[in-house]
C-alpha cells in the first residue's frame, strides 16, 4: 500500500519507475528502487522532525564531497523534476521529505567475512580521505547538540543507574578518563565528520578475495566535532568480534593517518574515545531495553559491544597509545629519540654492572630459533644440561662474558604462559627484549646509574624471573627504567620500593637454577621507557608481530655498552635466500606458498620459522614420529660420532633395523634391501620384478606416483601424463584409478569392476606376446587425492597378477609404519600380502633411509650374480635411525594414536560436511585423510581448495592439496598429532569454511 504510494510519488517527481524493496532504517523509511533489474537507487522518506531538520545539511555535505572527487564512492543525490534534491510530499496524509540517492553497489561490512588487515586499512584510509576533504566544509546545522557526538558524551552519566555493578566497572573508567583528559581533548582540531562508520554503513566490493572499500553511506549522524572522533567510531565497529581488538584497530588507524595526518596529541585520546563510543552505544541500548523490554533483539545486539568493552578495558591504555603511535609511523615512545641521543653520548662499562668480573669483552651466544647450539627442545629444556653447556662455554672463554639476545626470536619459552590468542590463531611470545649476561650464580650486579627502586620482589615459578628489580632513572626531564631479572631473591630482599640506589651500589647477586625460574644463572638486563602500569612484573619477551612496538619501548641495552659482539645478529631473510636459490638451485624446484616459509626448527607436530612463528604441520608424514624426535636424533648423532660405513662390513645395526622391519610384516616378507629414498626403493623393486619374471611389462594405476628416477617416473602417470611429461612408456599399462567416489566405477561394490580392468590389461599384454613383470600400487593413492582402494579390489587384482606370473609391489612410502592406525601397513587394510614392499619417507623420520622387503624366493631369484651395492644404503647411522623410529612408534603407541586421533578427526570432518556441503567426500584411514571439494554439480573446486590451504596457513596451520584436479586437501601429520591439535585444525577449517569465498553456494 505504502510502496504503491511511494512509487507514484517517484514517478511524479523523478520520472522513475521500478520496483521497491524495503530496507532497514532507524528513523527514515528506506527502499531500494531497481529499474529493469539493473539501475538501483535508494529512496529515503523522512518523517521524523529531527531528520527533516538535517536534510539541508546532508545535502550540502554530499554536494561538497561530490565536488572534491575523492577516491571511492560518496552517495550521490539525484535531482527531482524541479531540479532540487529533496521534495516535500504527503505520505498517508502526513508530511514527509522524499529524497533519492544513487545506489552504492557492493555489500556491507557486516556481511563481509573475513575482514583482514588490508580491508581495515582501506576503511581507515577512506574515512581519512573524507575527513581531509571535509576540513573546509562548514554548516550551521553541524553544530547542533547531538547525543552521538563524542564530545558531548557525558550525558550518559545521567543513566548510569541502568547498569549493573559489574557493567559499571567497565563503564566508569572510561567516563573518568574522558573527564580527566577533557581539557586537552577540547583543544583538539575540530571539523565536520561522518561520525557513524558502523558495519551497516561501510560498503565493501563484491570481490570475495581481497575485497576493497567502496564507500561509506548514511551521513545522517554527521556533525561538527573533534576530527579524531570519526576514527574512534570506525575503530569501535571495525574491531567488534575480534580476538585482539587492539591489533585489529591498528591498520584502521594507519590507513586513516596516511590520508589525514593525526597529531601525537590526538592519538593520545584515541584509546579512551573508542571506549567512550562503546559506552554511548551501551547506554543507548540500556535506555531502549528499558523502554522496549519485549525486544529480545536489543539484548542480542549489545552483546558484542559488551564483549568488546570488556576486552578494551583490559588493554593498558598506554600500550594502546604507543601502538597507535607506531601505526602512524611515530616512534612508539615519545622519548625514544631523546633516549637514543643520550645513549650515544654516554658509554657505560660492563665493569660497572659486574665489578667482580675482570672481563669486559662479550662473546655472543646465539639462542635464536635457528641456533644449533641450543639443540632441540628436549635438550634446551634440560636445564642441568643447559647450565653444563654454559659452564663449558665460560671455561673455554675465560676472558669474555657470554651474552646476547636483544630482539632475538627464541624457541625457549615453551610454557603456556607465553601463548596468546591473536586474530589469526594462537601465537607465542618469543622475541627477547633484553640482553642476557651468562655469569656464575652469586655474581654481584651493581647499579649503572643513580636510581630509585620501583619494583623489587621474588617472581617465583618455572621460567620466571626469580629475584627481580626495576630501577627508575631520571636524566634531565627524561625518565627511564632498568630491569634486572634472575637475581638471588635473598640478595634483593632488603630493597623497598622508593629506596634510592646510588651508581655503583649493589643491586643483588645472580640467582642459581633453584631460585630463578630454573634458568642457568644469568642476568636479564632490559631498558624500559615506560612501566605500562606494571607494578610487579614486566614482560621480557613479546610476540614477533609486536616486535617493532616493543623495540621502541625497550631500546637496545647496547646503546649504553656499545659492544660489537652485543649487536643483534642478523639471520638470513627470505629476501637473502631467494635470489641465490632461484639462480643456482634446480629450476624445477617448487616452493610452497606465495610468501615462502623459511622453516628453521621442528618439534613434534610443529614447524617453526626464523621469527619464531609456530605452524601446526598437518602435512608432513616424513617426520613420522614428530619433527626432530629426540631419541631418533640421539640415535643418529651417537652412531654418527662413532662409525658410518657401507654394508660390506658386518655391523649389528643393519641386522637390528632389518629385524625391526621384518617384525612388523606378515610372514614371508623377510628379506630387506636398504636404500636411500622411496624412488630408489621402487626402482629396485621394479628391477627385482624384471629379473625374477623375465618380463618388462608393469601395470600401474592412473594418477599414481612412485618416484623421481627414470624407471619410477615411467610407472607414475602423475608425472608422465603431467606437465612436462613424456607420456606413457610402452611397457607401462595403466588401469583407471580405483576411485569408488569419482572414478570410472562408483559406489561400494566396485572392487571387482576395477579388478576386471587388471584382467583386461593382462589379457592385452598377453595378446601382444609380452610378459608381465608386476603390478605396483599404493594402498591409498596419495597423489591421486588420498583415494582408498575399493573393497576386494586388491585381493582380486593380486590374484590376477600372480596368475599371470607377475609380482605384486605395495608402495608403502606414504602409508606405512603404523599410519593406518588399525594396521601397520596399508596393504593389510585389504587382507592381502604383496611379494615386495617398498618403504620410504617415515622410516628415517626425515633421515634418508628406505627399504625394499621381499620374500626369500624373490630375493633368491634376484641374486643372479650381479652384486647389489649401495654406498649409503644400510649404513650404520641410517640403520640406527630406522630402528629407533620403529621403536618410538611402538614405545609411544603411535599406531594407536593414529587410530584414535584419526578416527576422531574423520568423524568430526564428516560432521563438518553437514554444515559445509562443498566438502563432498571425507576419506582415509588413521592419520592419512583426504577431503574432496566439489560443487553441487560435482565439479572440482581447485581454487577453493587452494584458498582453504592458504588461509589455514594464515591461521598457523600447514595443509596441502593434491589430486588430479587439485581439489583434495590432504591430512597426514606427524603421528604424534594429538586430539587438541585435531581440534585446532577443525576449528580453523570451520572458521575458513564460513568465509565468503567458500560459503557462497557453488553451482558450477
Ligand atoms: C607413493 C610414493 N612413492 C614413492 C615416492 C618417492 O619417494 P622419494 O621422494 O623418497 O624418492 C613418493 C614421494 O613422494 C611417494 O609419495
Amino acid at each position: 500500500m505504502e510502496s504503491n504510494e511511494i512509487l507514484s510519488l517517484l514517478a511524479e517527481h523523478y520520472k522513475l519507475k521500478g520496483s521497491l524493496i524495503p530496507l532497514a532504517g532507524e528513523l527514515d523509511l528506506n527502499y531500494k528502487l531497481t529499474i529493469d533489474n539493473e539501475t538501483a537507487f535508494i529512496v529515503k522518506i523522512s518523517r521524523d522532525p529531527e531528520t527533516i531538520a538535517s536534510i539541508a545539511f546532508q545535502e550540502a555535505l554530499l554536494c561538497h564531497l561530490k565536488e572534491k572527487e575523492i577516491e571511492g564512492e560518496v552517495p550521490q543525490l539525484i535531482q527531482n523534476l524541479s531540479g532540487t534534491y529533496q521534495k516535500e510530499v504527503f505520505l498517508n496524509g502526513k508530511k514527509a521529505i522524499l529524497r533519492v540517492l544513487q545506489w552504492v553497489e557492493g555489500r556491507l561490512w557486516s556481511q563481509t567475512n573475513p575482514i583482514l588487515s588490508d580491508l581495515r586499512y582501506g576503511l581507515g584510509n577512506h574515512l581519512g580521505n573524507i575527513a581531509q576533504n571535509l576540513q573546509d566544509f562548514k554548516h550551521p546545522f553541524a553544530q547542533r547538540s547531538f547525543e552521538w557526538n563524542l564530545s558531548e558524551c557525558l550525558w550518559v552519566e545521567q543513566h548510569l543507574g541502568l547498569f549493573t555493578a559489574t557493567e559499571l566497572e567497565l563503564v566508569t573508567p572510561f567516563i573518568t578518563a574522558f573527564k580527566t583528559h577533557q581539557k586537552t581533548y577540547n583543544q583538539l582540531p575540530k571539523s565536520i565528520i561522518h561520525n557513524d562508520a558502523n558495519d551497516h554503513n561501510i560498503v565493501v566490493s563484491q570481490a570475495l578475495i581481497q575485497p576493497k572499500i567502496i564507500g561509506i553511506i548514511d551521513y545522517g549522524d554527521a556533525c561538527y566535532s573533534q576530527t579524531i572522533n570519526d576514527l574512534a567510531v570506525a575503530c569501535t565497529y571495525g574491531i567488534m568480534d575480534t580476538e585482539d581488538p587492539l591489533a585489529a584497530s591498528l591498520p584502521i588507524v594507519k590507513g586513516y593517518h596516511q590520508a589525514n595526518e593525526l597529531s601525537e596529541t590526538a592519538i593520545s585520546h584515541l584509546y579512551h574515545l573508542i571506549g567512550m563510543r562503546l559506552v554511548i552505544s551501551l547506554t543507548k541500548a540500556a535506555i531502549n531495553k528499558k523502554s522496549h523490554p519485549e525486544n529480545k533483539y536489543l539484548l542480542v545486539s549489545e552483546k558484542p559491544a559488551w564483549a568488546l568493552l570488556h576486552k578494551w578495558w583490559k588493554i593498558n591504555s598506554k600500550r594502546a597509545y604507543y601502538s597507535f603511535r607506531k601505526a602512524c609511523g611515530f616512534k612508539a615512545h615519545p622519548n625514544l629519540a631523546k633516549f637514543e641521543q643520550w645513549g650515544k653520548a654516554n658509554t657505560f662499562s660492563l665493569k660497572t654492572l659486574f665489578p667482580s668480573q675482570k672481563k669486559q669483552d662479550t662473546l655472543h651466544l646465539d639462542l635464536s630459533v635457528s641456533s644449533l647450539w641450543i639443540e632441540n627442545e628436549a635438550a634446551f629444556n634440560d636445564l642441568t644440561y643447559f647450565q653444563y653447556k654454559i659452564e663449558r662455554l665460560q671455561e673455554a672463554n675465560p676472558h669474555k662474558i657470554i651474552a646476547g639476545g636483544y630482539l632475538e626470536p627464541r624457541p625457549l619459552y615453551t610454557s603456556e604462559d607465553y601463548d596468546i590468542q591473536s586474530n589469526e590463531g594462537p601465537i607465542s611470545r618469543c622475541v627477547h627484549l633484553g640482553v642476557d649476561f651468562w655469569l656464575p650464580s652469586k655474581t654481584p650486579v651493581h647499579a649503572l646509574l643513580d636510581g630509585r627502586v620501583v619494583m623489587a620482589l621474588d617472581r617465583k615459578g618455572e621460567k620466571e624471573y626469580g629475584g627481580f628489580v626495576v630501577l627508575e632513572h631520571q636524566i634531565d626531564a627524561m625518565h627511564f627504567y632498568t630491569l634486572y631479572g634472575h637475581l638471588d631473591p635473598e640478595s634483593i630482599a632488603a630493597h623497598k620500593v622508593g629506596d634510592a640506589l646510588k651508581k655503583d651500589s649493589l643491586i643483588g647477586l645472580l640467582g642459581n637454577k633453584e631460585n630463578n625460574g630454573n634458568w642457568a644463572p644469568h642476568l636479564h638486563f632490559q631498558i624500559l621507557l615506560d612501566l605500562l602500569d606494571y607494578t610487579e612484573d614486566f614482560p621480557g619477551v613479546q610476540t614477533y608481530q609486536e616486535q617493532d612496538l616493543w623495540a621502541d619501548l625497550c631500546p637496545d641495552p647496547n646503546l649504553l655498552f656499545k659492544s660489537e659482539e652485543l649487536k643483534p645478529k642478523l639471520k638470513p631473510t627470505t629476501e637473502d635466500i631467494m635470489p641465490f636459490r632461484k639462480k643456482h638451485l634446480g629450476k624445477s624446484l617448487s616452493i610452497q606458498y606465495q610468501e615462502p616459509l623459511q622453516v628453521v626448527r621442528g618439534h613434534g607436530a610443529y614447524l617453526i620459522d626464523q621469527n619464531g612463528q609456530k605452524y601446526l604441520d598437518t602435512v608432513n608424514n616424513v617426520a613420522h614420529v614428530g619433527h626432530e624426535h629426540p631419541s631418533v636424533v640421539k640415535a643418529g648423532q651417537q652412531q654418527m660420532a662413532v662409525l658410518n660405513t657401507n654394508t660390506r662390513y658386518l655391523h649389528p645395526n643393519l641386522n637390528k633395523a632389518a629385524k625391526a622391519i621384518i617384525d612388523t610384516l606378515p610372514k614371508g616378507l623377510e628379506v630387506v634391501h636398504f636404500v636411500n629414498s622411496g624412488s630408489e626403493a621402487n626402482e629396485l623393486a621394479l628391477r627385482m620384478a624384471y629379473t625374477v619374471t623375465g618380463g618388462k611389462e608393469v601395470i600401474a594405476s592412473e594418477h599414481g606416483y612412485h618416484g623421481n628416477t627414470n624407471g619410477t617416473i615411467g610407472v607414475s602417470s602423475y608425472k608422465f601424463n603431467g606437465k612436462g611429461g613424456q607420456g606413457k612408456p610402452k611397457d607401462t599399462h595403466l588401469i583407471p584409478m580405483p576411485d569408488a567416489f569419482r572414478g570410472k566405477y562408483r559406489g561400494e561394490n566396485t572392487g571387482s569392476l576395477y579388478a576386471q580392468e587388471v584382467h583386461k590389461t593382462i589379457a592385452s599384454i598377453h595378446e601382444q606376446q609380452k610378459t608381465l613383470a608386476g603390478f605396483i600400487i599404493e594402498p591409498i593413492i596419495s597423489c591421486g587425492g588420498q583415494v582408498p582402494l575399493p573393497n576386494n579390489f586388491l585381493a582380486l587384482a593380486y590374484k590376477a597378477v600372480r596368475a599371470a606370473g607377475g609380482l605384486c609391489i605395495s608402495d608403502e612410502v606414504q602409508t606405512g609404519c603404523g599410519r593406518m592406525g588399525t594396521h601397520f601397513w596399508g596393504f593389510e587394510l585389504y587382507g592381502v600380502s604383496p611379494d615386495i614392499v617398498t618403504i620410504g619417507k617415515p622410516l628415517g623420520n626425515g633421515h634418508p633411509v628406505a627399504a625394499v622387503v621381499c620374500t626369500q624366493e624373490v630375493a633368491q631369484k634376484f641374486a643372479n650374480g650381479m652384486e647389489f651395492f649401495n654406498t649409503f644404503g644400510g649404513n650404520p647411522v641410517s640403520c640406527a635411525i630406522a630402528s629407533e623410529t620403529l621403536n618410538v612408534v611402538k614405545k609411544e603407541k603411535l599406531q594407536e594414536n593414529a587410530n584414535q586421533v584419526g578416527s576422531y578427526l574423520i568423524q568430526a570432518l564428516k560432521a563438518l560436511q553437514k554444515d559445509f556441503p562443498i566438502l563432498k567426500d571425507v576419506r582415509g584411514h588413521g592419520l592419512f585423510i583426504g577431503i574432496e571439494l566439489l560443487s553441487d554439480q560435482q565439479n572440482p573446486l581447485a581454487l577453493e581448495t587452494s584458498y582453504l590451504a592458504n588461509r589455514m596457513k594464515d591461521l598457523g596451520i600447514l595443509m596441502s592439496t593434491d589430486g588430479p584436479d587439485h581439489n583434495v586437501l590432504k591430512i597426514k601429520p606427524p603421528m604424534v598429532f594429538s586430539f587438541s591439535q585435531a581440534d585446532r585444525l577443525l576449528h580453523g577449517l570451520r572458521r575458513v569454511l564460513k568465509e565468503d569465498f567458500l560459503s557462497v553456494p557453488k553451482t558450477l
